[in-house]
């Protein structure tokens, strides 16, 4: 079997990225639980499982999954026999992690990196939930740029509230040492980064966050045009995409924010692995304010050319993109929710 695909080697690209033969997304958080209401799906290249109880009280346990504004998915892939185990994206509280991990009976003691898609309170605050427990490993966190660090206020309220910073010690502390790569990164010899998302298409950096250069984060490592600033609105250039190539399906895009775009995401996953058969994307794609809904539809349209098997929305993608693509694309459309598992393989 072909271990890896070849990639284009053009630009930023990647010369190869491997081929995983299955790969599996816990959801760990997201904005939403749905009890055991949700029927198991069997689909081509794809099973979909529904957790909802705790291992040992079951379905109707006195615990329950906690849902939250926040994102984390574990992706576990198998790849000629070995295992690898990336965590992608914290949460966005300790205790909710905490909970679902010990819910859904997860062990992390294998766990073999993780990336951090941006540097926004919803993805990183619950970093100090995955090893509670001395000692603690030190588990490789690929980031996309010195900007994660910085800190950043949400354009929300009037005085804008101060959405904090991400301390690199404290992550450290907690297990997770930090790896600035804004280049694309084959990552535990399964996955692959996309590195800096270009804005190609017609999606723009619409966050709802600015940056502070110099607050939490070194001026001097940031991009020329903005470290002499104090403050700007963010860009997104640090925000990255984690990715796989599995075998026979194609590649899984999971966008975790899109703030650069889940289209560009998309396209920036085919440039750098040279593979332009998309299976899945799962993944918050915000298409909620500042985007406008004109922009959530013309997503829809987009993706329509694209034509992946599944788009799994979650966490900050928004009705209007949901209804839109129920109705043009409906038997492409995954609902997952906290606990749901994606299993994609070619069975
Ligand atoms: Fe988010």
């Amino acid at each position: 079997m072909a271990a890896f695909a070849i990639g284009s080697a053009t630009g930023r690209g990647l010369t190869a990225v491997p081929v995983v033969d299955t790969l599996t997304l816990q959801v760990l958080v997201d904005n939403a639980t749905f009890g055991p209401f949700l029927p198991d799906l069997v689909l081509p290249g794809l099973s979909v499982k529904r957790h909802t109880g705790d291992p040992v009280g079951g379905v109707m346990s006195r615990t329950a999954l906690h849902a939250e504004f926040g994102l984390s998915i574990l992706a576990t892939s198998r790849r000629d026999g070995s295992t690898a185990q990336v965590l992608v994206d914290f949460g966005y509280s300790p205790e909710a992690v905490r909970n679902n991990l010990a819910m859904l009976g997860i062990d992390l003691s294998g766990l073999d990196a993780a990336v951090l898609s941006h540097g926004h309170l919803d993805h990183y605050g619950g970093f100090r939930g995955f090893f509670p427990d001395e000692p603690r490993p030190q588990v490789p966190l690929y980031v996309g740029g010195e900007e994660v660090f910085c800190e950043r206020i949400a354009l929300i309220g009037d005085p804008p509230p101060i959405m904090g910073t991400l301390d690199r010690a404290a992550l450290a502390k907690a297990g997770f040492m930090a790896r600035i790569s804004p280049e694309p990164q084959i990552i535990k010899q399964q996955a692959f980064s996309t590195g800096v998302i270009p804005l190609a298409g017609f999606e723009r950096a619409a966050i709802p966050t600015q940056m502070r250069p110099g607050r939490g984060c070194d001026r001097n490592a940031l991009n020329p045009s903005k470290r002499h600033l104090d403050q700007l609105p963010d860009d997104g250039e640090h925000e990255l995409a984690t990715c796989y190539n599995v075998k026979n399906l194609g590649l899984v895009v999971i966008a975790s924010c899109s703030h650069r775009g889940v289209i560009n995401s998309v396209r920036q996953a085919q440039k750098v692995s040279g593979i332009d058969k998309v299976h899945a994307v799962v993944g918050g794609f915000h298409l909620v304010r500042p985007r406008t809904e004109d922009e959530a539809r013309r997503t829809v349209a987009e993706f329509a050319t694209i034509d992946p098997t599944y788009i799994v929305p979650m966490h900050c993608t928004g009705d209007v993109f949901i209804q839109e693509a129920m109705r043009v694309m409906p038997q492409k459309i995954i609902r997952p929710y906290v606990g749901t598992e994606l299993q994609f393989a070619d069975w």
